[in-house]
């Protein structure tokens, strides 16, 4: 095991088509512990897959460095980095039985002369007995025994997926390293196979990186989470840490569903209590806020609201302890979801999504009585989009 950090790691592509320069990964730092499973999670493009392939050696570094355990690994051939890592398309070998795919690395490394005449010698024999049990021993682990004998066509994509693991593990490297390595199974076997994914990581204890666009993956699987957007790190943190703390707006928005709201409102300090204008209705924030805002007064700030924090008045019982303050809004949409209901609410200009208890009586085309949770509220810059602590 090990720990792996990247230092400034940048890539720039060369467009073939247009001959333009695309930054790819823009100064990327990282410290991974030894041990961690850490998530690299952000939107298609933003430059997750070219960190992860700079990481394992399959990528030339445009700048930066990247060190696993004490070694600077910059200019050590893939096969010496001691990682091994599974895609999102497995890369099985198809002439090969799911056996032969699981051992042929081991057989490379281990059995010199592999390819050429293998005498059966003692040496030999040990070492074919060595790598068989690490195979067997993986594919119990696996649950694959059953399927040694099959070819990868003869596997559902779940079984593939298992085998490229079996493949990874049976090398026991240092790190293991994973493409979005579920988004070709279907949605049940996703969710199975992602805690299956976590078991397997606390038994082995093997520092993991692991790269997914999907925002609810990584916030179930990472021990902590490093968001990226257009090749630049927004944020690296614990799961509850992102969705309590975002950072900024792109943070903010993209952990969590449905989406955080954003409302764009004037900020007024009155008495020195802050207030928020958002046109339609005013929003009276908790007096800790006061001093954050003080800067901004007369001036807008975006208000975030995360749609579970948007109340439906009449299934609150007594006076919220955040305050009372009742915002009429029209209900657009509702969508069932069974022990909860989304709420789209349209105030004026203003949009919201409310996500409340399935006992909610909102009904499209009427009137509904929200109460804003105001002690959880964020607030952003709209200029930096960073936010206003
Ligand atoms: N070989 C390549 N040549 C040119 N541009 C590339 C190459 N590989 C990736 N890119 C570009 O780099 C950016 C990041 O790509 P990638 O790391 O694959 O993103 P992600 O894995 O987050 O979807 C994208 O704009 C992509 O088009
Ligand atoms: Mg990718």
């Amino acid at each position: 095991m090990a720990s792996v950090a990247l230092q400034g790691l940048s890539k720039t592509y060369q467009d073939p088509q247009s001959g333009k320069t695309v930054a790819a990964v823009k100064n990327l730092d990282l410290d991974i512990r030894d041990g961690e499973f850490l998530v690299l999670v952000g939107p298609s493009g933003c430059g997750k897959s070219t960190a992860l392939r700079m990481l394992a050696g399959l990528e030339d570094i445009t700048g930066g460095s990247i060190l696993i355990g004490s070694r600077r690994v910059n200019d050590i051939a893939p096969g010496d980095r001691n990682i091994a890592m599974v895609f999102q398309n497995y890369a099985l070998y198809p002439h090969m039985s799911v056996y032969d795919n699981m051992a042929f690395s081991l057989k490379l490394r281990r059995l010199p002369g592999f390819f050429g005449r293998l005498t059966g010698g003692e040496k030999v024999k040990e070492t074919q007995a060595a790598i068989d049990k690490e195979v067997r021993d993986a594919a119990e682990l696996l649950g694959i025994t059953q399927l040694l004998d099959r070819k990868p066509k003869a596997l559902s994509g779940g079984q593939r997926q298992r085998v490229a693991l079996g493949r990874a593990i049976v090398r026991h490297p240092e790190v293991f390293l994973m493409d979005e390595p579920l988004s070709n199974l279907d949605a049940k076997l996703r969710v199975q196979t992602r805690a299956e994914l976590i078991k397997l990581h606390r038994r082995l204890g093997v520092t993991t990186v692991y790269v997914t666009h999907d925002q609810v993956e990584a916030m179930t699987m990472g021990q902590r989470i490093a968001v990226m957007k257009d090749g630049v790190l927004q944020q690296c943190d614990t799961p509850l840490a992102l969705y309590h703390h975002p950072a900024n707006m792109f943070v903010a928005g993209f952990i969590g569903t449905p989406s955080m709201n954003f409302i764009t409102s004037k900020v007024s300090l009155q008495n020195g209590e802050p207030v928020l204008d958002a046109g339609p209705f005013k929003v009276q924030l908790p007096h800790s806020k006061a001093s954050a805002l003080k800067s901004y007064d007369g001036k807008e700030v975006i208000l975030g609201i995360r749609p579970e924090d948007v109340h439906d008045r009449a299934l609150l019982s007594t006076t919220p302890h955040w305050g009372d303050s009742t915002i009429p809004m029209q209900v657009e949409v509702t969508e069932a979801m069974g022990a909860r209901t989304i709420v789209y609410l349209r105030a004026g200009q203003q949009s919201v999504v409310a996500e409340i208890d399935a006992d909610t009586n909102a009904k499209e085309g009427h009137t509904l009585d929200v109460s804003l949770d105001t002690s959880v509220v964020h607030l952003f810059d709209p200029q930096t989009e960073a936010a206003i602590i």
